[in-house]
This record gives structure tokens, sequence and C-alpha cells, in this order.
């Protein structure tokens, strides 16, 4: 027997992965060290000669027909190199391995040169969607040999999310491309997640919504222009009652996020690129602040905060579906204009357009907008910014005073709108011909002689600027 894809890491992903290529036609094998969720697998895949596993590396390479395909589902970091390497001397030359985890793209770089002197495909695979996604439908974002994707593309493009019949799923460019789009993908998901919730603590603190109406909102929001995964989930968060009390669960969950580094890594290195992206570098900000609890109870305590005048209801939830909106399509013109940089600086060459479109379906970032992103993108293939598509002048003029007002409100009376305020300082900054930093040119040369450029001359300048 041999197998069409064999599959390492055999937890709630690597499972649910491997059943879905199961049902899409190709057989596979699992391999992980413990018995027991080998058993599981075999348990579930029903058919042996269809789905099968060993806890035995060599007996599970063996069974699978050449050029091997090997995914790796396993957690980022050293884990990865230890499954590499002791498949290694069970492989023959042209197999492929892909790791499907949230990788370091620079980890990526350094496997696949590692692999290509062994003669081995590596491919950095970003896979999105959570569990479900693994099973129903994943978005797929894969970088590495152009030539060998041909030995995957026809197992994942059967296996993805589709979007109107389009596989969720394209060739993305070399090397660590993938792991690259797969962490901007979250990059932006932290900033939308930051953004629904505080858009929450507003609904509640300012128009008073019970959680049933937060429900109605969001399910509402998600049936318009909004329309999106996390939107969705959040509709359906706020129906959640406790199953361990009364009430509804999401009062009862301790207020601190914790986060796996993705985000941060986006942060980092847009600032090693010298892209901003603000508003992911907040969500970021919030998530460390919200872990800080002991601290903010005794800041609270001592500081206070106004008590919020109340808002109309219906006003609010008008201008808060306008301002998400707005904040939305500003964390998204961020990501991709980190990608465009990105795919400059790394050589990745790629196409934003198609990224956009495998983000339409499968992915924890899904949303209606991806629809008119990869318009944008796909009109202008140059296009360096969202804001400067044409098609988004017009859902952004339309949005942006409701963003004002609200960041008005929340500064007055003392609610945190760090994503909002992030993404309207974004859009008042990246839209201004004139910014004043010529005054920071200014002082720079005045107190370092670091020179400065004219409006109206050509060369560098430097002034005796008098005391
Ligand atoms: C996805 C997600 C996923 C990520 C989680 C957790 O696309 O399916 O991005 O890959 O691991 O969202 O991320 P944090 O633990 O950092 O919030």
């Amino acid at each position: 027997d041999t197998y069409d894809f064999g599959l390492v890491g055999l937890g709630v992903m690597g499972r649910n992965f491997i059943l879905n290529v199961a049902d899409n036609g190709f057989t596979a094998y699992g391999n992980d060290l413990d018995q027991e969720k080998v058993n599981a697998l075999i348990e579930e895949g029903g058919d042996p000669s269809k789905v099968n596993a060993t806890t035995e590396v060599s007996d599970f390479v063996n069974a699978l027909s050449t050029p091997r395909k090997i995914m790796l589902l396993v957690p980022a970091g050293k884990v990865v190199d230890i499954v590499i390497e002791s498949l290694l001397p069970h492989l023959d030359k042209g197999d492929i391995i892909i790791d499907g985890g949230n990788s370091f793209f620079t980890d990526t770089d350094r496997r696949e040169g590692y692999l290509q002197e062994k003669g081995i495909n590596f491919f950095g695979a970003g896979v999105s969607g959570g569990a479900k996604g693994a099973r129903k439908g994943p978005s797929i974002m894969p970088g590495g040999s152009r030539e060998a994707y041909q030995y995957v593309k026809p197992i994942f493009e059967a296996v993805s999310a589709k979007y109107k019949g389009e596989p969720c799923v394209a060739y993305l460019g070399p090397k660590s491309a993938g792991n690259y789009v797969k962490m901007v993908h979250n990059g932006i998901e932290y900033g939308l997640m930051q953004l629904t919730s505080e858009i929450y603590d507003l609904l509640k603190k300012a128009g008073g919504l019970t959680n049933e109406e937060l429900h109605q909102t969001y399910a509402a929001w998600n049936s318009g222009r909004l329309q999106s995964f996390l939107v969705e989930i959040t509709s359906e968060i706020f129906a959640q009652k406790d199953d361990l009390g009364d009430g509804h669960l999401v009062d009862k969950i301790l207020d601190k996020a914790k986060q796996k580094g993705t985000g941060k890594w986006t942060s980092q290195n847009a600032m090693d690129l010298g892209i901003p992206v603000p508003t992911i570098d907040i969500a970021v900000s919030m998530r460390e602040i919200s872990a800080l609890k002991a601290e903010r109870i005794k800041a609270d305590e001592l500081y206070g905060r106004p008590k919020p005048e109340s808002v109309v209801k219906d006003t609010l939830v008008s201008l808060s579906e306008k301002a998400l909106y707005f904040s939305f399509i500003m964390t998204y013109a961020q990501g991709m204009h980190q990608l465009a940089d990105a795919s400059k600086e790394y050589g990745y060459e790629l196409q934003l357009g198609e990224i956009a479109k495998i983000w339409r379906a499968g992915c924890i970032i899904r949303a209606a907008l991806l629809a008119d992103i990869t318009e944008a993108f796909q009109a202008d293939g140059n296009l360096q910014n969202l804001l400067l598509s044409p098609s988004f002048v017009s859902k952004v003029q339309e949005t942006v005073s409701a963003a004002r007002e609200l960041v008005s409100y929340g500064a007055t009376n003392g609610i945190p709108l760090p994503g909002l305020s992030n993404a309207l300082t974004y859009f008042d900054a990246y839209t201004s011909g004139r910014l004043p930093l010529n005054l920071i040119q200014a002082q720079r040369d005045y107190f370092g002689s670091h020179t400065y450029e004219r409006l109206d001359q050509e060369g560098i300048f430097h002034t005796e600027w008098e005391d």
C-alpha cells in the first residue's frame, strides 16, 4: 500500500486535517509519538486502506508514495527541527516536507536552505481556520519551491476552503513567503479582535447594551458589510450561557489575553521594514496591558474615571458599525502595506490580489471586505496601499466621521479605544500631504547637525542655528 499524503502531529489540527484529506479522496497516513493519538485517528478514519497511522517513523515514511508529501502540524520552534531530523534518514531526494505551523519566517528560510542541500523540498505553509477549518476547509498559504508545488497542489486545492468554488490556497512565493503571509494574517487578526472588543466595551458602557442586545447587534452587522468570521463568532459568544453558574459566560472570563507571538512578530518585523502598522502594534500592546491585571486594579482605585455620559442606543450602534468598518479597512490596509514591502525586501514577489483572494474564506480574518480588497489589488498590481485605491475612497469617506465621533467620545469619557484611535490617526497622518515632521528635521539638525532636505531646492542642508 502506498498513501498519497503523510502528516506528522496528530493533535486536533493534524487529525482534522488528515480526515479532511481523506474526505477528498486521497489516502493519508499519520504519525505521532503518542500511541493514543495514533489509535484515535485509526478509529476515526474507519477504513485503514484510506486512513492509517503509526508511531514508527520508518513505517510511516515507507508507507508514502514518492515524491513523499509530508506535512508537519506540530508546535512552532524546536519541535519542527526535531521532527525534520527524525524524518531525514528515511527520505529520498525530491521528497517534500511541509511545515503547516506558525513558524517564524527566518526559521523557515534556515530549514529550507538546510534541506535543499539534501535534495529535500521544504514548504512553509500557514494554515488558518482553527480546528473546524482544518476539518472542513482551511485557508492555506504555502511558500517554497514552485516546481515542487505541483505535487501538493491537487491535495491542497481539494482540502482548502472554497470561495464561490475557488480554492483558498495558492502558491505564494519562494522560501518563507507562506509563513510570512500567515504571520501578517495573524497581525491583522490581532487588530480586528482588538477592534471588535473595544467596540463591545463602548456599546456596553456608553449604550448600556445587554449581552442579548450585543448578540443581536453583532449578528445584524454580520449580515451587512461587516460580515466576517470574527464578527459572527463575537455575536455567538454573547449568546453563550455560563455552564458553571448564572448568567453569560463572557462576563466570567478573566480579562487577560494570552498570545503565542505571531502578532508581536508582525509588529517587530514591520518596525524592521519601516512600515507603520499602528493598529496591529496597539493590539499587541493591549494584550500586554491586559496581562497587568493586578496593577490595573490598583491604578483603577487610585485614579478612578469619569462616569460615561450615556448615548442613545441606536445612534451608538450605527456609529459603531461605521467606525468598525472604517477601522477594519485601516487594519487590512496596514497589513497589506507590510506585505508589499516585505515582498520587495525578501524577494517573495507576492501577488497581493492572490493573497486577499485566498483569505476570502476558511481563515480567521475572512470577511466580505476581502472581496473588495481582492478587486482593488487585482485592478492595480502595484498598489502601494489600499487607501490609494480609488474604490476605497468612498468607503472611507463615508465612515471616517463616525470614527472621529467615537474616538472623541471615548477620550472624554475615559473609555479606551486604542485600536480605533490608532486607525484614525493612521488615516489622518497617511492622508496628510504635509506633516509637522519638518520640525523634527530642524531639531535634529539643531542639536546634532543631522542635516535636512528642503521643499524648494534639491540637496542636503545644514544650518548654524542661532542660540
Ligand atoms: C489561525 C490562527 C491561529 C493562531 C491563533 C492563536 O489563523 O487559525 O491565527 O493560527 O494560532 O489565533 O494565536 P494567539 O495565541 O497568538 O492569539
